[in-house]
This record gives C-alpha cells, sequence and structure tokens, in this order.
C-alpha cells in the first residue's frame, strides 16, 4: 500500500497560435495510504488532465507526483487509471482483457491464470470469462476493467467517473461493489467524480475544484461511519456544504 504526493502542478495547454489555456494551477495535495480520495469539480476543470498527470500518461509543465516520496515521471506504472470511456479491447473475452498487462509484463503464464481468476472471483463476474465486451452489461464492463487494473497490484487505483454513464441502480451497486473490494484489498484510491452524492457516499475525504485554471478551493473530512446510510441527516449536509460551493462556483463560471 502507497502514498501518493502531488506537489505544486500546473499545466497549460497551447491550441495552436492562439493563447495558451491554463488548466491546473500550482496543485498540491497527498492521498494518504488507503485513503479513499475524491475530487469533485465542474466539467472541464480539469480533473482528467490532473489524472492523466499522476498516473504517468502527461507531462506537467510544473510540479511533480511522489508515490510511497519517490519522485514519478512519465511511462511509470504505479497508478492504475480506469477510465471515463470504456476501454475494453472489443476483439477480447473477459479473461483475455483481464490478462492483457499481465501478459506485457511477461508473467508466467500459471500464475497469470491464478492471478486472473482471484480477481474475477474478488470483482464478482464469474461465469463472464469467455464472453466479449459486447455480450456483458455495462455494470459487468465495469467490474471488468476494475479486475484489470487490480490485477496488476497497482500502488493507488484511480477512477475518471468510472461510473458516469450507468442507471442510477448499476451505479449504487457498482459504488457499493467498489467499496467491497477497497475493503478487500486495501487499495489507496483516488476517484474523480462530478456526482456529489457518489463522493460522500465513499469517500474518506473530498477535495473541490474550481473553474480552470483549477485550484483547490474545499475539502471535506467524511468522518461518517461505515457502510453508510445514503439518506442520512449527516450526509444530506454535507452534499449541501459540497453542492453550495459546487453553485458559487458555476455562478462565477456564468457571470465571466
Ligand atoms: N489535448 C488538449 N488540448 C487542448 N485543450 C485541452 C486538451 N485536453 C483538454 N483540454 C481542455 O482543458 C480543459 C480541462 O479538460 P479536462 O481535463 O478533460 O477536464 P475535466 O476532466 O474536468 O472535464 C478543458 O477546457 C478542455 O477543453
Ligand atoms: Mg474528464
Amino acid at each position: 500500500m502507497s502514498k501518493l504526493s502531488v506537489r505544486r502542478i500546473s499545466k497549460a495547454y497551447s491550441n495552436g497560435d492562439e493563447e495558451e489555456v491554463r488548466v491546473l494551477d500550482d496543485i498540491s495535495f497527498d492521498v494518504k495510504e488507503k485513503e479513499f480520495l475524491s475530487i469533485l469539480g465542474p466539467s472541464g476543470c480539469g480533473k482528467t488532465t490532473l489524472l492523466k498527470i499522476i498516473a504517468g500518461l502527461m507531462e506537467p509543465d510544473s510540479g511533480t507526483v511522489l508515490i510511497d516520496d519517490k519522485e514519478e515521471g512519465m511511462g511509470h506504472n504505479r497508478v492504475a487509471l480506469i477510465f471515463q470511456q470504456e476501454s475494453l479491447f472489443p476483439w477480447l473475452i473477459v479473461r483475455k482483457n483481464i490478462e492483457f498487462g499481465l501478459d506485457i509484463q511477461g508473467m508466467e503464464v500459471e500464475k497469470r491464470r491464478k492471478l486472473v481468476d482471484d480477481m474475477i472471483e474478488l470483482v464478482g463476474i464469474k461465469g463472464l470469462e469467455d464472453n466479449f465486451p459486447h455480450e456483458i452489461s455495462g455494470g459487468q464492463a465495469r467490474k471488468t476493467e476494475m479486475a484489470r487494473s487490480l490485477v496488476t497490484s497497482p500502488d493507488v487505483l484511480a477512477s475518471d467517473e468510472g461510473f458516469s454513464n450507468l442507471d442510477a441502480q448499476t451505479r449504487n451497486h457498482l459504488q457499493e461493489e467498489f467499496l467491497r473490494v477497497w475493503n478487500e484489498t486495501g487499495s489507496t484510491i483516488l476517484f474523480v467524480t462530478h456526482n456529489v452524492d457518489e463522493a460522500v457516499f465513499m469517500s474518506d475525504r473530498i477535495l473541490v475544484l474550481s473553474n480552470i485554471p483549477a485550484t483547490i478551493i474545499a475539502e471535506y473530512e467524511i468522518d461518517l461511519p461505515r457502510p453508510r446510510i445514503r439518506a442520512s441527516s449527516e450526509s444530506r449536509e454535507f452534499r449541501a456544504k459540497i453542492l453550495d460551493v459546487l453553485r458559487v462556483e458555476q455562478e462565477k463560471a456564468l457571470q465571466l
């Protein structure tokens, strides 16, 4: 289990001749060992950009990412990222999709098979191993992605709005399953979402980002016992506070 430290990350995109767009402005935070940290922010504020930098898929303009106090740059594989869009290979069956990363690492067949079986069991998709992605439901696909991410034993598991395109019932189920898996694996979680209910239900702590250029404008320690009750008055209080912060942020954007 690992801790993640993000130190003074800034990033701008340049769009050809036009002025550059500053997206991330001096972002710093830590995710403690085994902590479940969520990042909430308005659409387009730079959440995906931030995750890509943390996962070593993109270079920041300045700042550093440290895992267990070791600086990590482009191409490191210590953070597994569950993407916003479905990202399973359509031409591979479920088992092969999960096995893919291990295959690349060159792990021997027997060991690989055992690990993949364990993951299939853990995320609860037993019986679907030989199906192609188009033969399983959206929720099952997300579980397959969860298994594919966890099978490589990442130091940090990150999700980029992983549950956003699902119906409410499937989303609730996946949230509970994700928490169960987190409990069993003790992973360090960085969870990006724009869904306030989801963040309050799942997180130990929530960071709220501003519009671009994104900075951290609020932080909430969600010190409610688990398993949580979605409709509890304490949960509602947290939701109301966070929605207020986001509403003020949205109004600022509309006045620009
Ligand atoms: N490759 C890119 N080139 C130029 N601008 C980009 C690129 N990727 C994202 N952006 C812009 O950067 C901002 C942040 O994008 P993103 O990180 O995807 O935000 P979020 O995930 O919070 O919706 C947006 O305004 C977006 O249009
Ligand atoms: Mg995004």
